[in-house]
Formats: C-alpha cells, structure tokens, sequence
C-alpha cells in the first residue's frame, strides 16, 4: 500500500506531479538539491513562472513537503520517483550526471520493498544499464528486493487541454509485479489510460521516438518552407490546404528553431545510443541539422529585407520578441531565441530584447519601450500577448520591417499598414 511518495528533482516535470499526488492525498516529499528553490518552495512560492502551479504551490504549503536532504526525504518512501534533468553536453553527447547522481543518493537509503521509478526521458537501456547498477550497490536487487520501473514524462507546458492529469502513460519495468504496483499509483492520480509495455527498453524508447516523430515533422516543415519561399507559394495556406484531409496528414509548423528542454535534446540520446549497434539514424541527424539552421535562417531574413532598403543589421536597432522557447511559458532552454540573439550581436545589431515571461532576459523596461527603441522586429516566440497586439501600435511606433519567425501575425494586415512582413516561408 502506497501512502508516501518521494520525488526527486522539483523542476517542470517533478514539482507539478508533486503537487498532483499531494492533491491525492499521498504524503509527498520533494528531494531539490537547489537549496534556493527549497527555501521558496517552503515559503509557498514558485521559481517556475507558471499561474496554476503558482497557486498549487501556495495552496500546498506545509502539506507538500520540500527538502534538500536525502536522509529526510528517501527512507520511509514507498515510491521514489525520479525527475531530474537528462541534457546533451556541448558535443551534443547525452548527459545522465543528473541520473546517477540521483541514484546514488537513492542507494545510500535504498530499502526492501521500494518502487523506483525514473520519469526522466533516457536513451533505451539507460534504466538497466546505468541505474540499476548504481541502486543495486545497496546490496539489493531490483526485481526482487525493490521495483524498478520507466514511466515516462510527457507533459507539454502551456498546454492548455492536455496535461498531467490526462495524459495517458506507458509504462515499462524489471517484473510484473512493479508493473502492476507503478500502474496502481498512477492510476489513483491521473485521470488517463496507463499501458504497460512490454519491458524498460520499449517504455524508453516510446518517449525518445515521440519526441523524435515531431523533431522530423518539423524539420520536414522547415524543409518545405524554405523551398515554397523560393517558389513564391505560403506554405502557411499549403499546411491549411493538407489539413483538411482528414486521414494521413499531421499538420506540423515551421518556424524560427526548436528548443526547449526535450525535442532538441531526446534525439540526440537515440542518435548516440544505436551507435553502440552500429546503427545511423540519418534521418534524425537530418532533422536535427535542418531545425538547427532554423536559427540562422531567420536572421537571414531580416539581412535580406534590410538589404532591399539600402541597411544593414550592423548598426540597425532591432528588436527581437521572445526568449522562450514557445508560447507562453518561462523556460528559455535551448530556445533558438538564444541563438538569435547571438547571430544578431555577431552582426553588429543593436539589440533590444523583450519577454513578458522570461523578463530576467530583457534590456528594456517593458513592451512600450521596446517598440519605442526598435525599428525593426523579430518575432521568436508566439506569446499570447503579441498575437493579441493592435497591430496598429507597431505603425505608431514607426515599426519598418516585421520578421515573423512564428508565422503568428496577420500578414495583409501588417502589409496594409506599409509595413514589410516575412515569415518562414510565408
Ligand atoms: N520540461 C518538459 O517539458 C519535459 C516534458 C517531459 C519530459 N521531460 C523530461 O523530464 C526530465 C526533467 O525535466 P525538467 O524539465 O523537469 O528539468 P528541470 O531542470 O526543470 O528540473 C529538474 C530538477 O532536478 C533537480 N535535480 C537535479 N539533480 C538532482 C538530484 N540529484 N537530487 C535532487 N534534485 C536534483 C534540479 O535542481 C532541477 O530543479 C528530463 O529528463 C526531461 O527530458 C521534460
């Protein structure tokens, strides 16, 4: 019987699935080895720029548990579920420091009876070869003395309709015994189907194949807009047409990069690990070379059109909109923003830079300032508050050229204001 859930690793994916088992009734423990987001999250407040987990973390203070102490927060778990980042270092080369690290400290209080689950999105194999081992140096053995299970994360934040209460799960694990325990407690915490696969590997890989589908599809976009570009055609109004086939096409949209903390790093776990079988995913290679020239491909955009008015980005006061790497949320990690911002510096632009979510990110004051200061735009990221913008106040402000790098503003209507418009391929 599970009463007391220990999660490590309070970040995007640990703390709101914290908050959802607390809301459960379990007695949750968060495990944070940032001490400075221990002690906010004591104090009923959220590093994580998020309305809703805002006020989960408010409403849960005393009842959620937070520390930085192992010995606190492991022993008298019944399940311990593993949320700590898995990045790619700077050779692209998949990182599991975090994974073992976490391990280690569950070894050290690891106790018979257990359920160990990582969320965390690994390369096939990571569970058995890299964890077990490291939790088995207790001296126990999983699939035995303790459980050990892959349950992937596949939240999407900022999403508004689907999330973690009803997504479906897939889980995969050592026995059938830990399959049937892991299941039991999601099941009492979401409101989904949990499939349990045939084992780790193929849970592992359900969650890096996801991730990779869509880092194809969008290369596969960013391919045909740049190509439709040169042929005058919008792929904007192609990717309309192809959707109302109501059967063997999924809409996917280009745009100025992919980021984020999944979809640019998961590919990369797969791409390495099947070399270990001598195998190249070129297609995914690809893809990730395609979305990776996302970033500069935007920028060349804005030189294009500057060049046609006699200027150049040296010199040019340009205002790029958006840091983070989608819609709405504060995450800045591997945002092709990023990237942007430092092809434009390269060039010599002077750079205004403005976030209503990552506003640790702006030189500007606010939006009135930012616009007041830019006479161009590059628009990296679709935040509501821009999409809802009168796009007179752009005309106000004297605003010449727009670079739409999320192909989300109305085209005629920006053109009618005498204003000159490029999207990615549009
Ligand atoms: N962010 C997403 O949208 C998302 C969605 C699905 C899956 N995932 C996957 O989930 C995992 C976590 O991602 P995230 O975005 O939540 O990362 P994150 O960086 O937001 O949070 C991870 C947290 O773990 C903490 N941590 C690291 N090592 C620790 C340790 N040994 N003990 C205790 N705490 C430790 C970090 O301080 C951090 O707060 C990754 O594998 C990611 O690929 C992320």
């Amino acid at each position: 019987m599970i009463k007391k859930v220990c999660i490590i690793g309070l970040g995007y994916v640990g703390l709101p699935l914290a908050c959802l088992a607390a809301r459960k009734g379990y007695e949750v423990t968060g495990l944070e080895i940032n001490t400075k987001n221990v002690e906010q999250l004591k104090a009923g407040t959220c590093h994580i720029k998020d309305e809703f987990l805002q006020t989960e973390v408010r409403e849960l203070q005393g009842i959620l548990q937070v520390t930085a102490d192992p010995a606190t927060a492991l022993p008298s778990a019944d399940i311990i579920i593993i949320c700590v980042p898995t990045p790619v270092n700077h050779k692209f080369l998949p990182d599991l420091e975090y994974v073992r690290s976490a391990g280690k400290s569950v070894a050290q209080h690891l106790r018979a009876g257990q359920i160990i689950v990582l969320e965390s999105t690994v390369n096939p194999g990571t569970t058995e070869e890299t964890l077990q081992p490291i939790l088995e140096q207790s001296s126990l053995q999983a699939g035995k003395d303790f459980h050990l299970v892959h349950c992937p994360e596949r939240i999407d934040p900022g999403n508004k309709k689907w999330n973690l209460s009803n997504i479906p799960r897939v889980l995969g694990s050592l026995t059938t015994e830990g399959a049937a325990a892991a299941k039991q407690f999601y099941a009492s915490i979401v409101n989904a189907d949990i499939l349990i696969l045939n084992g780790l590997k193929e849970a592992e890989a359900t969650k890096i194949m996801e991730n990779s589908f869509r880092d194809v599809n969008i290369a596969f976009m960013n391919e045909m807009a740049k190509s439709f570009d040169k042929a005058g055609i919008d792929v904007t109004e192609v990717i309309r047409g192809a959707s109302t086939k109501p059967f063997a096409f999924l809409p996917h949209y280009p745009g100025c990069g992919v980021g984020g903390h999944c979809i640019p790093v998961d590919p990369y776990y797969l791409i390495e690990g099947a070399k270990k079988f001598h195998f190249e995913h070129k297609f995914l290679e690809l893809a990730r070379k395609i979305n990776e020239s996302m970033p500069e491909y935007t920028v060349s955009l804005l030189a294009e059109e500057l060049n046609k008015i006699g200027k150049s980005v040296k010199g040019s006061q340009i205002g790029l909109y958006g840091v983070a790497y989608k819609k709405d949320v504060d995450d800045t990690r591997e945002s092709p923003s990023l990237e942007i911002m430092r092809l434009l510096r390269e060039k010599g632009a002077t750079l205004f830079i403005y976030d209503p979510h990552a506003k640790h990110k702006n030189n500007v004051a606010d939006f009135e300032e930012f616009l007041k200061h830019s006479d161009y735009l590059l628009i990296a990221t679709n935040h509501a508050e821009f999409t809802g913008l009168e796009l007179e106040k752009l005309k106000e402000n004297d605003i010449k050229i727009i670079i739409d790098g999320r192909n989300c503003l109305d085209k005629e209507k920006i053109q009618q204001l005498g204003i000159v418009y490029k999207g990615i391929g549009r």
